[in-house]
């Protein structure tokens, strides 16, 4: 088996892969675009979903990638040796070209060849879908890793439960899936002990799926139009496997962020089980914050959505680092060492360092004002609960006074044996909300509506410059991420090189001059079939079935949007690009203004 470092195992899947035919794309957001449903992209099939449903991908039926991925649902057990909130997922994906066999005969090759990673035959287990009411039995998947050289003992049957993947939504393409495990060498810990077992003998290293179902809202499963396959490897797992390690954090992939964490506190990470914890929480929350603050469409901490996870995260990782009694505002130093690493390949970080940095010390020093004293108050009140449970109103004194997220105060209360009201708590929260809703729609009164005009007028002429560019640059142009203010718009699409002043110049013609045409904008509610038929752009998220919402620029623009919109394209005055400039590899932003 040949021991491979993070960065070389990332790359020989994509070469492997290209060898197959596959082209190789660039990781998606870990925002995902149009799909309000899911605040993160978990899965590297997550962006890929209207291909899978049979969408055309500009870059053919079998692709490959690297997707950064963000799962937060067992945020409570980072700390152990195997969980992490932020992964990097390696995937390949036949959009309706091959299916089972090609699958599974690649997977094979790249597993066990000496030429690519040359894992032991005899280390590797199977499980392959037992059958039920809405599939078959996978026989097919079973016999070609019988074709394989496979001992049969090798391959279990499983339910529905183990083997059977998607979606990523509630609705959407999913299928009967074939998992490959490695065997640690490990005892078994029962004679039943197999790879469905999480005791730790078989790893799961790579999950192939046959999408070939789409799951409607009403738990029906219907035929796709098209049979694809969707596989998902993960990289630090599959790195410690290969390096022989226990733990993903023993892999070169943390080893500067451990050391950093280290240099900082003055303490070891391997000290006590306390430092172990300690070491691993900061390392993967900071690694985790640093991909979320600097993705292209990165967000920063708020108290709502993505913003509040990553408030969550940095402020757990900021109680660790004092309980390692690292200075403060040591944070940014933790992220210099995760952008360090991963900035060769993820360049978007180097781009964005100052951001990352910059908001990681702002958040960092914001907390610690009222970190020390809401642990004083928390020491204080913590002997004062009747039946040991803290009631809904301190808690929410805790999150408003002291800006404990809710997480974190029930985390604390394990620590000390208590509970917490946590219904209580919602409900001093929604109280606070109504009071401050009703303040605000007071502000609103007092003239401040301008500002929903101004960024309605800017995300139209977002709209029509999308058309634009297409139109100059070709259809290749996809939106990659849009931020608004009152002042300007943002706009990031795909896109290889840099905007000549001609092209620049040709854009703001034609959008503006279909501002001088005056349109109506005209909203209609389709189905999303209908609306794609239709030739509206926009992405179309995982939500099958629904109807949406596409807006019409006369022949200008159509596109799938949420809105909100100004009501004819000549509200919207005269439009300028400020700015076009390289966002990430194969990414340009463009900054533009509406001047009145
Ligand atoms: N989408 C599959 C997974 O996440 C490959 O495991």
């Amino acid at each position: 088996m040949r021991s491979l470092r993070t960065d070389e195992l990332r790359q020989l899947y994509l070469d492997f892969f290209k060898s197959k035919g596959h082209t190789v794309i660039p990781s998606a957001s870990l925002i995902p675009e149009n799909d309000p449903t899911v605040l993160f992209t978990t899965a590297g099939m997550h962006p890929l979903v209207p291909y899978l449903m049979g969408e055309k991908h500009p870059s053919g039926t079998r692709l490959t990638d690297v997707q950064k991925c963000v799962r937060t649902g067992d945020i409570d057990e980072v700390g152990d040796s195997s969980h992490c909130t932020f992964f990097e997922m390696l995937g390949n994906w036949s959009l309706g070209d091959y299916f089972k066999q090609e699958s599974i005969a690649w997977s094979w090759e790249f597993l066990t060849s000496e030429e690519w990673l040359g894992i032991d035959k005899d280390r590797l287990y199977f499980t392959c879908f037992e059958g039920d009411k809405d599939a078959p039995r996978d026989t097919v998947a079973h016999d070609r890793w019988v074709e394989m050289g496979v001992d049969p003992s090798h391959i279990f049957y499983l339910k529905k439960k183990h083997n059977w993947w998607g979606p990523a939504g509630m609705t959407g393409p999913c299928g009967p899936d074939t998992e490959i495990f490695y065997d640690t060498g490990k005892e078994k810990c029962s004679p039943y002990c197999n790879p469905a077992c999480s005791c730790g003998k078989y790893l799961e290293i790579w999950n192939n799926v046959f999408m070939e179902y789409n799951k409607l809202g009403e738990g029906k499963f219907e035929p796709l139009s098209q049979k694809n396959v969707d596989t998902g490897m993960g990289l630090d797992r599959t790195v410690a496997t290969l390096q022989g390690v226990e733990s993903v954090y023993d892999t070169d992939a943390f080893t500067e962020i451990l050391a950093a964490i280290s240099r900082l506190s003055g303490k070891n990470y391997k000290d006590s089980a306390e430092t172990v914890k300690a070491f691993r929480i900061i390392a993967d929350h900071i690694r985790c914050a640093t991909f979320i603050l600097g993705d292209h469409r990165g967000v920063t901490p708020s108290n709502v959505d993505q913003g509040y996870i990553l408030r969550r995260l940095i402020r757990r990782a900021i109680r660790y680092a004092m309980q390692l009694e690292m200075p403060q505002d040591s944070l940014k130093e933790v992220a210099n060492a995760v952008i360090e690493k991963y900035g060769k390949f993820y360049t978007e970080l180097v781009e964005n360092s100052e951001k990352i940095t910059a908001e990681l010390s702002r958040e960092e020093l914001r907390f610690q004002k009222t970190l020390k004293n809401g642990i004083r108050e928390f020491e204080r009140i913590k002997t004062t609960f009747a039946d040991n449970k803290i009631d809904g109103a301190s808690a929410f004194r805790l999150y408003d006074t002291f800006g404990f997220p809710i997480e974190f105060t029930l985390e604390m209360a394990t620590e000390n044996g208590l509970t917490v009201d946590v219904e209580g708590f919602h409900a001093a929260f929604e109280e606070h909300q109504k009071k401050s809703q009703a303040g605000a729609s007071q502000r609103f009164k007092g003239g401040l509506a301008d500002t929903g005009e101004a960024t309605a007028r800017l995300h139209t002429a977002t709209h029509l410059m999308q058309a634009a560019l297409r139109k100059v640059l070709g259809n290749g142009v996809a939106q990659r991420g849009s931020n608004i203010t009152e002042e300007r718009l943002r706009f990031d699409f795909s896109f290889e090189r840099k905007m000549t002043k001609e092209e620049i110049e040709e854009t703001e013609k034609l959008v503006n001059e279909a501002i001088q045409a005056d349109v109506p904008i005209i909203c209609e509610e389709l189905p999303i079939d209908e609306a794609r038929a239709s030739g509206a752009i926009g992405l179309f998220g995982d939500k099958y079935g629904e109807r949406v919402k596409v807006y019409t620029m006369g022949e200008y623009s159509k596109e799938i949007c949420g809105g909100p919109h100004a009501s004819r394209t000549g509200e919207l005055g005269t439009f300028k690009i400020k700015k076009e400039e390289a966002s990430s590899a194969g990414v340009r932003r463009i900054k533009a203004v509406l001047i009145k």
